[in-house]
């Protein structure tokens, strides 16, 4: 859906666009070459990926900065380069490949490693901390409600078993040996939902978004657009409610009724459903299965 995302800011006013999850930078890199009359702020929690975008976009030098930071703080962000209102914002939510393939960041269950999986290696919480430190009703949680996984309880079990678990190998380990036999055949690797799982909640990764939503809203200006992609059906509830707040104000009228609780409408949806990806995008990506894009236009300001 890249290049979809990169016509969607054709129509925003000249001025700076918020990459927020700038990653390798191929986002950004596609926005600087089609719309000569942006600039880009990215933003990562991750320095190696502001490092790496940073090479990649060297030649745009005069219309793009990287701060690192996470996105929940995009205002930090915006006050270190001197930028005052967004012409919109893109996240692009979740790990990246780069991070997925460095084996000793501890992300996949295709390396083995010392488990880790911190965006942000500065960070304290690691998913050895999860995985050797919560308990059996936190990690059958964190299981189901960030992995979707139907066998969590199992996998929580089995993991409060065989702790202390020092790599990933032993941790899928474990979770493949809980999961039953015949339901190990279906859906790809046994052990992907539960790491999902696991990093969504090392990271924290569905409590920071509403709040960043909401500010990369407020601080885009009238005509710019907000647009996220998802890749998890947690994060799409909440883009979809936040954006739903700022769409209807949160008005308290009775629907039909003329507004008269002061309520601000903010934005409009660009769509009512969310975009999903065509079937020659899911032959090439397979990532892209799962993937939502929401998009919002900004229409009036709150204050
Ligand atoms: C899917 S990748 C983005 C790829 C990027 N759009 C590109 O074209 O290369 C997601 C990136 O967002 C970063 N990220 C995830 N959550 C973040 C957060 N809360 N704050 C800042 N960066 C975050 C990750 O470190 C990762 O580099």
């Amino acid at each position: 859906m890249a290049h979809e995302i990169i016509e969607l800011f054709t129509t925003v006013p000249p001025g700076v666009v918020l990459d927020a999850t700038l990653g390798g930078g191929g986002h950004s890199e596609l926005l600087l070459e089609r719309h000569p009359h942006l600039s880009i702020l990215g933003i990562d929690r991750d320095l190696s990926a502001i490092a790496a975008a940073t090479q990649r976009l060297a030649r745009f030098a005069d219309r793009f900065r990287a701060v690192h930071c996470r996105f929940d703080h995009l205002t930090t962000a915006m006050n270190t380069a001197n930028v005052a209102t967004l012409s919109g914002a893109l996240f692009d939510l979740g790990v990246s490949s780069p991070q997925l393939d460095q084996a000793e960041r501890g992300f996949s269950y295709r390396h083995d490693a010392p488990l880790d999986m911190r965006m942000d290696p500065s960070e304290p919480w690691s998913a050895a901390d999860v995985v050797n430190g919560c308990t059996e009703q936190e990690l059958t949680r964190i299981l189901s409600e960030y992995g979707d996984e139907r066998f969590a309880p199992r996998i929580a079990r089995a993991i409060i078993a065989h702790r202390p678990i020092e790599s990933t190998a032993e941790l899928a380990e474990v979770v493949v040996g809980a999961i039953p036999a015949a339901a190990r055949r279906t859906g790809g690797h046994p052990a992907k939902r539960s790491f999902q799982a696991i990093r969504i909640a090392v990271n924290r990764e569905l409590e920071i978004l509403p709040a960043a939503i909401d500010a990369a809203i407020a601080a885009t200006t009238v005509g710019g657009r907000v647009a996220v992609l998802s890749y998890h059906s947690g994060e799409d509830r909440i883009v979809k409610e936040r954006f739903r707040s700022a769409e209807t104000g949160d008005c308290t009228c009775p629907s039909g009724l003329p507004c008269v609780c002061g309520a601000i409408r903010t934005v409009r949806l660009v769509r009512r459903v969310p975009r999903t990806p065509g079937a020659d995008e899911l032959a090439s990506n397979r990532r892209a299965a799962s993937a939502r894009l929401r998009v919002v236009e900004k229409i009036a300001l709150d204050h």
